[in-house]
C-alpha cells in the first residue's frame, strides 16, 4: 500500500535523512513530516536541498513527549510513522544511559500509543545489536534470542519488545526492522567511518579499540532506506525484517582502507583501551526479508566506501557545522576514559 502522509522521526540524523530523501524522490505524491528534537546528532543542514522539498515539513519536537507527538499528529494527520529517532552511540550509552532510556524506550512507547490511537502503521527501525555478540559466527535470525551487550542495545531491544507486544496485545499494525552497521554521507563524525576519515585527513591519531579485530557487517544507508521503503509498503504487521550487507570486515581493515583513501599515514593508528563489553562480531540472516520484501542491497562496499570518504572530504562546511560543543566534549571524555590497549 502506498502511504501518502508519512511522519519520519529522526530525519535530521543520518539514516532518517537517507530514508526521507529516498521517500521523497521515489514517490512524487507523498507528503512527509520530520519530527526531530535536534539533539547533538540532529542537523538542520541535513534538511537543506531535499528532493521534493515542497512536500516536506519540519517540526522540532521530542518523541518522548506525548504533547509534542500529539501536536505533530494533529498538525500533519499522518497515515504512517517510520520511527528512526533514537540515541544511537554505544560509547555515549556507556557514559550515560539516561537519555537512551528516555528516547529509545519511553519515546518508542509514546509513538506506539499515538499510532494505535490514530489506527496507523508504525515501522520501528532497530539494529543487529539487540542480538549481542555472535561469537559462534552464526547470523542471527528474527527468532534468535535477544542478548544485548551494552545500554544502547538493551534500550533498542526494549523498544522492539514493546512494539511486538503492542501487536500481540492490541493487534496493532507495527513492524520492526533490524539492520547491520550503516555508512554513507551525513553521519555524525563520532561513528567509526566519518570520525576516522576526518582524523586521518587531519593527521590525528586514529584510536582503535582493543585489537581492532572486531567484525562489523556494513550496509550503505541508501540500501537500508530502500529496505525501509519496502517494509513500509509491503511488510506484514508483527513481523521482524532484517537488512544486511552480507560480508563482515574487521575495524582495522576499515581504518586501513580509510587511511589509504584519505591520505593518512599508518603510524596514525593507535590501539587504545577496548570498549567495555565490546561485541566481537555481528551478523544478520536476511534471507527471509529478501524473499518477502523483494529487497537486496545494490551498492558494492569498496566503491561505496570510497564515495563516502570522498563526500566527507568534499564537505568541510558540513563537517564544521555538525561538530558543535556537544560532539567535542563527548569525544574528549570518550578518549580520556581509555587507557592504552
Ligand atoms: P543518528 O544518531 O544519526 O540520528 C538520530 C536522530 O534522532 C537525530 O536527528 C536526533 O536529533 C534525533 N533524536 C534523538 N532523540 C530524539 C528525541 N527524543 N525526539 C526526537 N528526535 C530525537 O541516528 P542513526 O545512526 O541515523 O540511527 C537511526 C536509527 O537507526 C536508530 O533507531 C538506530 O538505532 C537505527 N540503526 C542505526 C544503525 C547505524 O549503523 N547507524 C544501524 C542499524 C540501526
Ligand atoms: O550494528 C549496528 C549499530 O552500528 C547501530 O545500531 C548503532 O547505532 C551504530 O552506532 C553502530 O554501532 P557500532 O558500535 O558498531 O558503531 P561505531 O561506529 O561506534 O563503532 C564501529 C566499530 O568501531 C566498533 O567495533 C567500535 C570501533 N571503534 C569505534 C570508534 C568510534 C573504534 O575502534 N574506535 C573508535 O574511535
Amino acid at each position: 500500500m502506498a502511504h501518502q502522509r508519512v511522519l519520519v522521526t529522526g530525519a535530521a540524523g543520518f539514516i532518517g535523512n537517507a530514508f526521507l530523501r529516498r521517500l521523497l524522490e521515489t514517490d512524487a505524491d507523498v507528503q512527509a513530516m520530520t519530527l526531530d528534537a535536534l539533539t547533538y546528532a540532529g542537523h538542520r543542514e541535513n534538511l537543506e536541498d531535499l528532493p521534493g522539498a515542497a512536500r516536506h515539513v519540519f517540526r522540532q519536537g521530542d518523541v518522548a513527549s506525548a504533547e509534542d507527538v500529539a501536536a505533530a499528529f494533529a498538525a500533519f494527520q499522518p497515515d504512517a510513522v517510520v520511527h528512526l529517532a533514537a540515541e544511537t552511540h554505544v560509547d555515549r550509552s556507556i557514559l550515560d544511559p539516561a537519555p537512551f532510556m528516555r528516547t529509545n524506550v519511553h519515546g518508542t512507547q509514546v509513538l506506539l500509543d499515538a499510532c494505535r490511537a490514530a489506527g496507523i502503521r508504525m515501522v520501528l527501525v532497530s539494529t543487529d545489536e539487540v542480538y549481542g555478540d555472535r561469537e559462534d559466527g552464526t547470523a542471527a535470525t528474527p527468532d534468535s534470542p535477544l542478548r544485548p551487550s551494552n545500554p544502547y542495545a538493551a534500550t533498542k531491544a526494549a523498544g522492539d519488545l514493546l512494539a511486538l507486544a503492542a501487536h500481540r496485545t492490541h493487534g496493532q499494525d507495527v513492524l520492526v526492522t533490524r539492520c547491520t552497521n550503516n555508512f554513507g554521507p551525513r553521519q555524525t563524525p563520532e561513528k567509526l567511518i566519518p570520525l576516522m576519515t576526518l582524523r586521518a585527513q587531519a593527521g590525528k591519531r586514529l584510536p582503535i579499540y582493543g585489537d581492532g579485530l572486531q567484525r562489523r557487517d556494513w550496509l550503505h544507508g541508501d540500501d537500508h532506506a530502500d529496505g525501509l521503503l519496502a517494509a513500509l509498503a509491503r511488510g506484514a504487521p508483527g513481523r521482524v525484517y532484517q537488512f544486511a550487507g552480507g560480508r563482515g570486515r574487521t575495524n582495522l581493515a576499515i581504518v586501513q582502507a580509510i587511511l589509504a583513501l584519505a591520505g593518512g599515514a599508518p603510524t596514525q593508528i593507535e590501539h587504545v583501551g577496548d570498549r567495555p563489553g565490546h561485541d566481537r562480531y555481528y551478523a544478520l540472516d536476511d534471507a527471509a526479508t529478501r524473499a518477502e520484501l523483494a529487497w537486496a542491497p545494490t551498492r558494492d562496499f569498496e566503491p561505496a566506501l570510497e564515495a563516502t570518504v570522498a563526500w566527507y572530504l568534499a564537505n568541510p562546511a558540513w563537517c564544521r557545522a555538525v561538530a558543535g560543543e556537544g560532539l567535542r566534549t563527548f569525544l574528549e571524555a570518550n578518549y580520556e576514559a581509555r587507557g592504552p590497549a
